[in-house]
């Protein structure tokens, strides 16, 4: 018989511009909220899995460090990574150990510390993620790039800068009742508009910011996990795919072919449909992903997802609310530790805990939550279900 996976435990440390602590210190931070009140101590953990894209830190292999720091050692540990999706990558490698039944127990620690760097040689590192030959030396780097998505999407379809504007608008909402949000004040679609321009027609309201900030997801097959928490929550489909680095090789501009193949696999793995989804966390890194998330994901057909958020369909109470916690765009983005935000948010959702940060933020009786995670722009993508 096939293994039931469950999370038992998340964590995250605030996200922040700056957080004035060691990686180390970072991690320990998720860690020790995803440990609280669960019937487990470190050495009971079978593997860590540390997700974080390498270039920002000196720190070499930093597996090794955050095992030894965290108590974790002499257990496996490893690096993952596939840039902004590293931490969901981590939890379907933690899901295929425990489903194959060669670990009970694995905890994927996401992190990542930009403030050492000035956005700009943020962005240059970043490029690093697309083809380095043929593209980001001409400045093709990830706001530009998603530029020409969101002007790709605008042609086709007649998407407007006031709908992607209204996507920043409800993130801001939720982000200012998110304590551990870098954004906390809520703006408007105007507000969106007069922001400087980025890479036309993004401004910078229209984009994620670089930021620290750790993420801890405990994994734990069902045995083992009926023993460690009364609140498990089952993952129960992940799909991923790919895409070409190079964009000049892609064939769809209008949303992320790999986002659509990796929420195929999940969809099927899970035996669920768009429709069965009761709340969602998605990769808003510019407000025009969140967009070509709702049709890639099937919330909506291609093309209408500027309508769906323009009639308010992806707010708490609406058809599918979508980043109840604010989003990439008010938590701010710090890459490895990302996705399992995402995932520490719709496990909130599902055992009905959102409502302790805020009762409005509380999807009433959701049972089934979805985590959509990209890396690059639309190079890699995770989906991931999970079920009360
Ligand atoms: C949008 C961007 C280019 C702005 O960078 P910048 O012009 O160098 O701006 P700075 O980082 O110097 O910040 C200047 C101010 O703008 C604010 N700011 C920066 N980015 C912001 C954002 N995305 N949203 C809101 N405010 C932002 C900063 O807090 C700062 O405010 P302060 O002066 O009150 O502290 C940068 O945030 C960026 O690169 N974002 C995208 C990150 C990305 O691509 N991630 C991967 C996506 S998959």
């Amino acid at each position: 018989m096939e293994r039931k996976v469950a999370v038992v435990g998340v964590g995250q440390s605030a996200f922040s511009r700056s957080c004035g602590i060691s990686i180390r210190e970072l991690c320990f931070e998720a860690f020790k909220e995803a440990m609280d009140g669960l019937n487990l101590s470190p050495k009971e953990i079978d593997a860590s899995i540390v997700c974080s894209a390498p270039e920002y830190d000196k720190q070499r292999t930093p597996s090794g460090l955050i095992a030894e720091y965290l108590g974790l050692t002499p257990k496996p540990t490893f690096l993952v990574e596939t840039i902004c999706a590293s931490s969901t990558t981590g939890v379907g490698v933690a899901f295929s150990f425990i489903k194959a039944g060669i670990k009970d127990v694995v905890a994927v620690i996401g992190f990542q510390k930009m403030s050492e760097l000035t956005s700009a040689e943020a962005q240059e590192r970043m490029g690093r993620g697309g083809d380095i030959m043929w593209e980001s030396p001409f400045g093709i780097m990830m706001p530009a790039q998603y530029a020409m998505y969101a002007r790709a999407h605008m042609k086709q379809y007649g998407t407007t800068e006031e709908q992607l504007a209204k996507v920043r608008e409800k993130n801001s909402k939720y982000g200012a009742l998110n304590p551990k949000a870098v954004f906390r004040k809520e703006v408007t679609v105007e507000d969106v508009l007069k922001s400087r321009v980025i890479a036309s027609p993004l401004k910078l309201l229209d984009c994620c910011a670089n930021a620290d900030g750790a993420s801890c997801i405990i994994l734990a097959s069902e045995e083992k996990a009926k023993k460690i928490t009364d609140t498990p929550v089952w993952l129960v489909g992940w799909g991923s795919a790919s895409d070409t680095m190079t964009l000049a090789n892609r064939t769809l501009l209008t949303g992320l072919t790999c986002a659509i193949e990796a929420a195929k696999d999940a969809y099927k793995m899970a035996g669920v449909e768009p429709k069965d989804i009761d709340v969602a966390e998605v990769h808003d890194c510019f407000t025009i992903a969140e967009i070509m998330a709702y049709e890639n994901l099937g919330f909506c057909k291609p093309g209408e997802g500027g309508k769906l958020i323009e009639e308010g369909q992806t707010y708490v109470g609406g058809k599918i609310p979508v980043n109840a916690d604010g989003g990439l765009l008010s938590k701010g983005h710090p890459i490895g530790a990302t996705g399992g935000s995402q995932v520490r948010t719709i496990v909130h959702q599902l055992r009905g805990e959102a409502h302790k940060i805020h009762p409005s933020i509380q999807v009433q009786g959701a049972e089934t939550g979805l985590v959509h995670n990209v890396g690059g722009v639309g190079l890699y993508a995770n989906v991931l279900i999970f079920r009360r």
